[in-house]
């Protein structure tokens, strides 16, 4: 559904993300009560920095390129689609999967694949960012949201979406809950950092976010006063540069929903 194929390679945003979020990642690891010997299975693993995270997982992912940097870090990774895992029945205690169920072009079918590898008992946490709006530029929601709607354009057209394909990745609970999964439960943290912000920080907004996923982007759904405005506040070198304004507050939801296999 979002265009990803065995080819495909955006493993530098992956790496990225993880690396900024690891302290929100893993404070939801810590909730699943992860013990030495569970077997876990990481589906949609990236570059595997979250699976070396899960403890002793298993990695899987459909790109060649993710799938051999995850093998950098963790021992067990399997090339294969979660839409037809290459994986025995019921041997897994736990199965995370963290922003990859909507890439799917069935996601039902592939939770219920999920539920396969799983043993009777053993839990599916399917974890998601930005099921909230984002906060990025705390002092001008309008601007804010005309930048958010023009990204959302964009993907959009470029994968031939409609705005309830994009927004269908909410429904994490109804999903689990029709693939029939016992116990379902939700917890979301928030990804929130203020001014002034670490270096690793800084970078990850300005390398991944403002050049990474909006960037020239976003220019053609935006007026030519919002796009040059976007720009300045974007740009390091210029005065009005937000991540230097000491009004900056970043905030990002980030949520797991829970449940377990009758
Ligand atoms: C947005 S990324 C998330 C990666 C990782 N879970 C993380 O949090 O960094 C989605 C990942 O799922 C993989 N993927 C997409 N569709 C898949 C499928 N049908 N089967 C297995 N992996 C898939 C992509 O290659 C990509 O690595």
């Amino acid at each position: 559904m979002l265009g990803d194929t065995p080819a495909r390679d955006y493993g530098d945003k992956l790496e990225a993300f993880s690396r900024f979020a690891e302290p929100e990642l893993r404070a939801l690891i810590g909730e699943l009560g992860i013990a030495p010997g569970m077997r876990v299975l990481d589906a949609g693993c990236g570059v595997g920095l979250v699976t070396a995270w899960l403890g002793d997982a298993v990695g899987l992912d459909l790109a060649l390129a993710h799938a051999r940097a995850a093998r950098e870090r963790v021992a067990d990774v399997v090339v294969g689609d979660i839409a037809r895992l290459p994986l025995r029945d019921a041997v897994f205690d736990l199965v995370w999967c963290a922003n990859t169920i909507h890439h799917l072009p069935d996601p039902l079918a592939g939770v219920r694949e999920l539920l396969r590898v799983l043993r009777p008992g053993g839990r599916v946490a399917l974890v998601q960012s930005f099921l909230l709006p984002e906060m990025v530029f705390a002092w001008d929601e309008r601007l804010e949201r005309e930048v958010i709607a023009a990204n959302r354009r964009y993907y959009r057209e470029k994968y031939g979406l409609s705005e309830r394909d994009v927004t269908g990745m909410r429904a994490l609970v109804g999903l689990l809950r029709r693939a029939g999964v016992a116990d379902v439960r939700a917890r979301s943290v928030l990804i929130e950092r203020i001014a002034p912000l670490s270096a690793a920080d800084e970078r990850y907004f300005v390398e991944t976010v403002f050049a990474g996923y909006w960037g020239r982007r976003v220019q053609p759904y935006l007026t030519a006063e919002d796009w040059a405005e976007v720009q300045r506040l974007c740009d390091p070198e210029a005065p009005e540069y937000a991540l230097r304004r000491p009004d900056f507050h970043y905030l990002q939801s980030l949520s797991m929903v829970v449940g377990e296999r009758t």
